[in-house]
């Protein structure tokens, strides 16, 4: 099995798709900074295969270190050679992620999404090292005018946070379109990732006040936070709030573990490919399914919209079923059960 180096290992999604790479037996170097992050996440992902009865101790190596620090990324490839053991692939996965902080500090944005990313690549081309999974994000269609998005949709980003992903995007395709790099990439655009694993054990575990509506319900459940502010109840939808295609983070992470054996095994692709269920729910669905299946009460008030928000924004996903074979196998109610689970079993976090 090869070995892989995930940026972002101790975030909500990489922590996700590091149990998935495990589970299919590839070793992996855990690369995460902390900085909105807690490195007690991998104790935990040591446990769910506990559980089982499997040590993965040996196949997770952990290290910190920041990818602005274009030595330490250097150094990480270059150990991995000494060691015999290459790195075959890279999940890219750090980053920060609050829209309204990059607006306030597009600078910190750029340094720390753009600039990380400008490091890991040029580790990649001087180490020919293939394969990369980017963790992009549908935030890069910006404020389409249709609600269903494919992949040739315009991308439009409508803040710094979107703007850096979708800066990396290029990038990616300029080094990649130079043939002697060798580079096969894949943009994965994820719509709105909820959720938690089975377990318990992992979770979204958001540094200081949520800025997404589910880790606020999660929270609104177990009394951390008195209510959800619901952010207009006059969009042009069914119900007048507004309408995403929420999508289970083990679904996604699955998707990130095709996309990449689908890399290794074809040479010379570059691949854009959002990642969504198609199916779009609105924020009072959202909420009253929450409470039905968790039996648990969700006290809400509308509040105005929020700036910059959209009404609805749903994914055609049907290029990952075609290309990957890849279709979400857990709805919303599974969403909303694992998500609280994972609340109720760690109602601090990680602390
Ligand atoms: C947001 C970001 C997006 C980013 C994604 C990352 C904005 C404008 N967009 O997407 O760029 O990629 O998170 O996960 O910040 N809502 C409430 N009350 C709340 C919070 C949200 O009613 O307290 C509503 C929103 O109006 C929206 C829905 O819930 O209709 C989802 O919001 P959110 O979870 O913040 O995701 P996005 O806005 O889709």
């Amino acid at each position: 099995m090869f070995r892989l180096l995930v940026t972002g290992a101790a975030g909500f999604i990489g922590s996700h798709t590091c149990v998935c790479l495990l589970g299919r037996g590839y070793e992996i170097i855990a690369l995460d900074s902390y900085v909105n992050s807690s490195a007690r996440i991998y104790k935990r992902v040591i446990e769910i295969f506990e559980r089982k009865g499997i040590n993965i101790q040996s196949k997770l190596k952990i290290i910190k270190g920041d990818l602005r620090d274009k030595e330490c990324i250097q150094n990480i490839f270059k150990n991995a050679l000494l060691e015999k053991k290459p790195i075959k692939g890279v999940m890219h996965f750090a980053g920060l992620k609050a829209v309204g902080e990059s607006v306030e500090n597009p600078l910190k944005y750029w340094e720390y999404n753009w600039l990380s990313a400008f490091n890991l690549i040029s580790a990649m081309v001087e180490f020919e090292c293939r394969n990369i999974v980017f963790s992009s994000s549908a935030t890069i269609y910006g404020l389409s005018k249709k609600s269903t998005l494919d992949e040739k949709s315009v991308i439009n980003p409508i803040n710094p946070y979107g703007n850096t992903k979708a800066a990396i995007e290029i990038l990616l395709s300029d080094v990649f379109k130079r043939k002697e790099n060798k580079l096969n990439v894949a943009n994965l655009r994820y719509f709105n990732p909820i959720g938690a694993h089975s377990s318990g054990l992992i979770g979204e575990d958001p540094k200081g006040i949520p800025n997404n509506i589910f880790p606020i319900i999660t929270q609104v459940a177990v009394k951390k936070i008195d209510h959800l502010n619901i952010y207009g109840n006059d969009w042009p939808t069914k119900d007048g709030t507004g309408i995403r295609d929420y999508i289970h983070v083990m679904d996604l992470a699955e998707g990130h573990l095709k996309m990449l054996e689908f890399l290794i095994k074809n040479d010379s692709k570059f691949i854009n490919l959002n990642l969504g269920t198609g199916i779009g729910t609105s924020v009072m669905e959202l909420v009253e399914i929450f409470k039905t299946v968790n039996d648990v009460n969700i006290p809400y008030r509308f509040v105005d919209r929020r700036p910059g928000d959209i009404d609805e924004i749903i994914a055609d996903n049907s290029l990952a079923k075609e290309l990957i074979n890849w279709i979400p196998k857990r709805n919303i109610y599974d969403m909303c059960r694992d998500g609280y689970n994972w609340q109720i079993n760690n109602p601090g976090g990680l602390g």
